[in-house]
């Protein structure tokens, strides 16, 4: 069944009226046509620090490096979908594709959202490049799809094996119960009880309206030797507060983690609590290379009083993709552009990066992490390297 969206579609084409129809070649044949990228990210709402990150790097980098490639001029529409509404996300991805025209779709917060727009990618053959979501499965849903920021089991084995080899024994784990959540807590879990450990309890908290004040109550009455956190890009904040206000970190009960709750967006309001956090990450601000020093320099002229993000590397590597793409496909379909970006490979300020062509998907380096104190401020100072994690996290 075609959805309701491209009978529409095929109205707006017979409306270009005889121009278009006298000319054998396909729409996009057209070296001038623009290069229109349709933005969809949370801009309010609890998640809308994503947004907000993801849009001032796609800016960035369109100032960097020109608002037109291979002859196209570029076009970013950034709409917002408030972060929990998926089908507000699907119906944006529909008008953008029928009213707007769209070239490529890319953002996505927020993994139920990223599923309800991967049918519409699938539907219209425009390529979907998902910058922030980072549930495994993502790619399986559209050949269209392709990631350019991180999956949680990439961003969890790592510390799963740190703390098993640092004398952590057990464990008390505290994920958001949705799909990237449970991704997450499943590589833990495994991979820790496979090196040894133990995992006292296991919870979830919600993803809408989370109180975690009693579930960390439970885990410092279990006197774990670690709390093992995942939660999403924003929620950090209140997580930590509820840690120091509790005095987990006074047991002697050491927090653990992929490093969205320590999340450099919220790093600095977070203040000293967040010191002697171990997370394994793909993107520090504090990751030392040229690229970087550049990159978080860029970023905070351009924003100031903001610090770049992880999800913004997502939007920074999403929009050198495309661009890179486009220099090789300059008037190419959805699917030759896909094509064009399985097996690229650069150098983004995380570090070295390429798409595996077979699963589309991100294969990069996970950095392990300690919070630390530098010139009066919290940054996530990364101590050891593990190269080319793919998508599964295997080590
Ligand atoms: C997802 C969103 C986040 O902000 C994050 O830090 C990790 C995962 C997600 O919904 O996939």
């Amino acid at each position: 069944m075609n959805p309701s969206f491209l009978p529409s579609r095929r109205k707006v084409l017979q409306g270009l009226g005889a121009a278009a129809a006298a000319t054998a070649f396909p729409r996009y044949a057209y070296a001038a046509d623009p290069l229109k990228i349709g933005l969809i990210l949370p801009m309010t709402g609890p998640f809308a620090s994503t947004g907000r990150q993801i849009t001032a790097a796609c800016k960035l980098y369109l100032q960097t490096h020109g608002d037109s490639v291979a002859g196209r001029k570029v076009e970013l529409i950034i709409k917002d979908d408030t972060g929990l509404a998926p089908e507000t996300t699907k119906r944006i991805a529909q008008e953008m594709v029928v009213q707007d025209r769209i070239t490529v779709l890319a953002g996505f917060g927020l993994t139920p959202l990223a599923f309800a727009a991967a049918p519409v990618a699938t539907e219209a053959k425009v390529p979907m490049i998902v910058m922030a979501a980072g549930t495994e499965v993502i790619p399986q849903r559209s050949p269209f799809i392709v990631r350019t920021g991180f999956t949680l089991p990439q961003n969890t084995a790592p510390v799963a094996l740190w703390a098993a080899q640092n004398n952590i024994k057990r464990v008390f784990s505290l994920v958001t119960d949705y799909a990237p959540g449970h991704d997450s807590e499943k590589t833990f879990v495994n991979r820790f009880k496979a090196a040894g450990g133990t995992i006292i309890e296991a919870v979830r908290t919600p993803l809408r309206n989370p109180d975690y004040a009693p579930f960390l109550q439970r885990a410092k009455d279990s006197k774990a030797d670690a709390l093992f956190v995942f939660v999403p890009s924003g929620e950090g904040l209140a997580v930590m507060k509820q840690f120091e206000e509790r005095g987990l970190k006074q047991t002697g009960m050491k927090m653990i983690g992929p490093g969205d709750v320590v999340d450099d967006d919220i790093l600095v309001s977070i203040g000293a609590p967040a010191v002697g956090v171990i997370t394994s990450m793909h993107y520090s601000a504090a990751h030392d290379s040229p690229e970087n020093k550049a990159y978080v320099a860029a970023m905070t002229k351009a924003n100031p009083g903001m610090r770049p993000n992880f999800h913004s590397v997502g939007g920074w590597d999403g929009m050198h993709l495309i661009y890179e793409a486009v220099k090789k496909q300059p008037n190419g379909n959805g699917q030759q552009l896909v094509e064009a970006m399985k097996g690229m490979k650069w150098t983004s300020p995380r570090g070295p990066m390429m798409i595996d062509p077979a699963t589309r998907d991100v294969i990069q380096n996970v950095y392990l992490r300690e919070t630390r104190m530098v010139n009066g401020e919290p940054w996530n100072i990364e101590f050891a390297k593990f190269e080319n994690v793919k998508p599964s996290g295997d080590l």
